[in-house]
């Protein structure tokens, strides 16, 4: 019977077959202890002299890294650990002898060489933890959302218009229609879905022309957008407060073998509870002089800004209500100050940086026509999105997470070109 490594709780005592790879062996002549994977696990294979064929010995003796493999055994509990188990093995079938070292050994490796053999490196313990975890992440996205009677709405990729500035757009040639770009967020266009749905989300790839090195910005990513019709500010920030709460509460429920393999400390999301903080960026500004910076009014928030913002706080931060002078076009401005807009960042903890970016959205057609000449974009790329407000305008507001800065989080990792299968950023293309 073919079993999962995943599964092995309820097959113990029977005598089952994983279909994977070895990772590592130990042992020699007489007892071999293979490392084994199969995708949903990892488990130790014991090969013994006594209780196997000689033609079985062989082949544990043949194995290498990364060789594929059939293995046959009786699974048994570990003799100490709790929840670990052993396969005593029976018997292999060889799939393929690698027929050149595997490249990744287990010594040290730069990031370079790692990132070079991404398509080998997503093997190992830690990236494999990763991406489990990057799955759960949004499995919980899309469980949240239909709890709260949101549908998904797929946003297009090739946009002709720029949400996010100008200057971070790809741009390509669009046959004879000229130039067009990659998009940077799906939101203008989820406005327009929810004035048919009300409530909708999208999740997909989005792109921006980062020219900056940092360990946060790719150049790819994987963005959700949520939008709903007659959602004002402070209700938007209740949603995305709950959405991060209920994700990471999934993840502490469905992942923590993932979360051990990285030996990432729970305490910390386990604190983690609604309500957030909330500061506006006034406020913040304040708190930051009071902490020695020298930030101006008027200047975004950079990484160091962030940490001293939220070192003291056991959960995320919302910094609302930011000028108006440095956020894009589309941003609702603030009734009580008309300097400032109707918007929040929200701050991880732990470091972990900006993990969403929402607003409420201009609703009177006037205002958000004068915004758009303003930022000098071109007006008949925007003459949809204007319709929006001719056509039953209502006070609406919307927010994006970004998937991977959710997952560096989650998982407590530094650098974010290992949340993504595939990274691609300023200097990394490739494979
Ligand atoms: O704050 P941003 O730019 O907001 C928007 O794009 C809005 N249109 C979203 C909306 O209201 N629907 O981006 C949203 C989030 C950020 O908070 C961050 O988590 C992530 O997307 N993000 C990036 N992640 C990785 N690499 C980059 N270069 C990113 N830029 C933004
Ligand atoms: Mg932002």
């Amino acid at each position: 019977m073919i079993v999962q490594i995943s599964d092995f709780l309820r097959h113990v005592g029977e005598e089952v077959t994983i279909q994977g790879w070895m990772y590592n062996k130990r042992g020699s002549g007489k007892i071999y202890f293979l490392q084994l994977r199969d995708g949903s696990g990892m488990v130790q294979g014991v090969v013994a002299e006594s209780e196997v064929t000689p033609a079985v010995m062989a082949k544990a003796e043949q194995l290498q890294m990364e060789s594929s493999c059939k293995v046959t055994g009786i699974v048994s509990k570990h003799p100490k650990l709790e929840n670990v188990f052993e396969l005593q093995v029976n018997d292999i079938e060889i799939g393929q002898i690698p027929f050149e070292d595997y490249p990744i050994a287990k010594k040290e490796h730069g990031p370079d060489f790692l990132l070079d053999h991404r398509h080998l490196w997503l093997r190992s313990k830690r990236q494999w933890a990763i991406q489990r975890i990057r799955n759960q992440i949004i499995r919980a996205v899309y469980m949240f959302f239909d709890q709260r009677g949101f549908i998904k709405i797929d946003t297009p990729i090739f946009t002709p218009n720029a949400c996010e500035g100008a200057t971070t757009l790809f741009e390509l040639e669009y046959f004879d229609e000229g130039k067009v770009y990659l998009s940077q967020s799906g939101q203008l266009y989820l406005e327009a879905a929810i004035m048919a749905v009300g409530k909708a989300f999208d999740f997909g790839p989005t792109f921006r022309a980062e020219k900056s090195k940092t360990k946060r910005h790719l150049t790819e990513f994987w963005m959700m957008d949520a939008e709903a019709a007659y959602l004002e500010h402070e209700d938007s920030m209740k949603l995305q407060e709950d959405l991060v709460t209920f994700v990471i509460q999934h993840c502490l429920q469905n992942c923590l073998a993932e979360l051990e393999a990285l030996e990432r400390n729970i305490e910390p999301l386990k604190k983690i509870k609604t309500p957030f903080k909330r500061l506006t960026y006034t406020e913040a500004i304040d708190e930051l002089h009071q902490r020695g910076s020298d930030i101006q009014f008027g200047q975004d928030l950079g990484n160091d800004d962030e940490v001293l913002l939220t070192q003291d706080s056991e959960v995320p931060v919302f910094i609302h209500k930011w000028p108006k002078s440095i956020k894009p076009f589309y941003m609702k401005t603030d009734p009580e100050n008309s300097d400032l807009v109707l918007n929040d960042d929200l701050i991880g903890t732990e470091g972990s940086g900006e993990l969403i970016g929402g607003s409420q959205r201009e609703d009177d057609y006037d205002t958000l026509k004068a915004a758009i000449l303003k930022e000098g974009l071109q007006g008949p790329e925007y003459q949809w999105y204007l319709d929006l407000r001719k056509y039953g305008s209502v006070p609406h507001s919307g927010f994006g997470l970004g998937l991977e800065r959710m997952v560096r989080y989650v998982c407590g990792i530094e650098h974010i070109r290992e949340t993504i299968p595939f990274p691609r950023m300023l200097t990394r293309m490739r494979p």
